[in-house]
């Protein structure tokens, strides 16, 4: 019973669409209307900027965080991984944007941080070397995935292994449509780094 209620709350929490209300808020737009129309930290970048992408990237990782902080603080019996993967969920089908969220990438990252900082400050190094390296931010996202798989299995932690492979494999699910993009050369790359 307890894992349904706070698996509720931090699907609940997920399902918050920071992309959404920046964009609302901020610069009356609906971000979902532009760009690759995803609700995402990605796409708040490339349509309105630094500010806003950088405002809802870390709203995105916050959420995950936030669902671990809590478990682990109002119900410490649970294991948080498995709440934290209901605010992934959330996120990318959020009951408060019609079910169309976000690419599960950021708030994976937020679960993770909450669980281990020290797997989440490698993820960030590897994320950027990808993207350095491709300039694809998809791209960069799925590989990161597969090295957070990597890095769990180098932990020898079972539980992180488990999910890791879930969230790897839901990400790279989720980004379907960049997949196809990149093979057909239509995916924009970044020019900042
Ligand atoms: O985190 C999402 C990112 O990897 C891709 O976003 O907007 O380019 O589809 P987008």
């Amino acid at each position: 019973m307890e894992y349904i209620i706070f698996a509720i709350i931090a699907y609940l929490l997920g399902s918050i669409p920071s992309a959404l209300i920046i964009g609302k808020l901020f610069y009356r737009i609906d971000i979902r209307e532009h760009g690759s129309g995803n609700l995402g930290g990605t796409n708040t970048f490339r349509v309105l900027g630094v500010k806003a992408g950088l405002m809802v990237t870390i709203m995105d990782i916050l959420k995950g965080t936030a669902a671990i902080v809590i478990v682990r603080l109002l119900a410490p019996s649970l294991e948080p991984l498995i709440v934290g993967a209901f605010a992934v969920l959330g996120h990318t089908y959020p009951l408060f944007a019609k079910f169309r969220g976000g690419k599960a990438v950021a708030t994976s990252g937020g679960v993770l941080l909450g669980v281990s900082p020290l797997l989440f400050a490698i993820l960030i190094l590897s994320f950027f070397g990808f993207l350095k390296l491709s300039k694809y931010v998809s791209l960069a996202s799925m590989l990161t995935g597969i090295i957070a798989v990597i890095v769990s299995v180098i932990m020898q932690d079972l539980g992180l292994i488990i999910v890791t492979v879930l969230l790897a494999s839901f990400v790279i699910y989720r980004h379907r449509t960049n997949i196809r993009r990149i093979k057909n050369k239509s995916e924009p790359k970044i020019n900042w780094l």
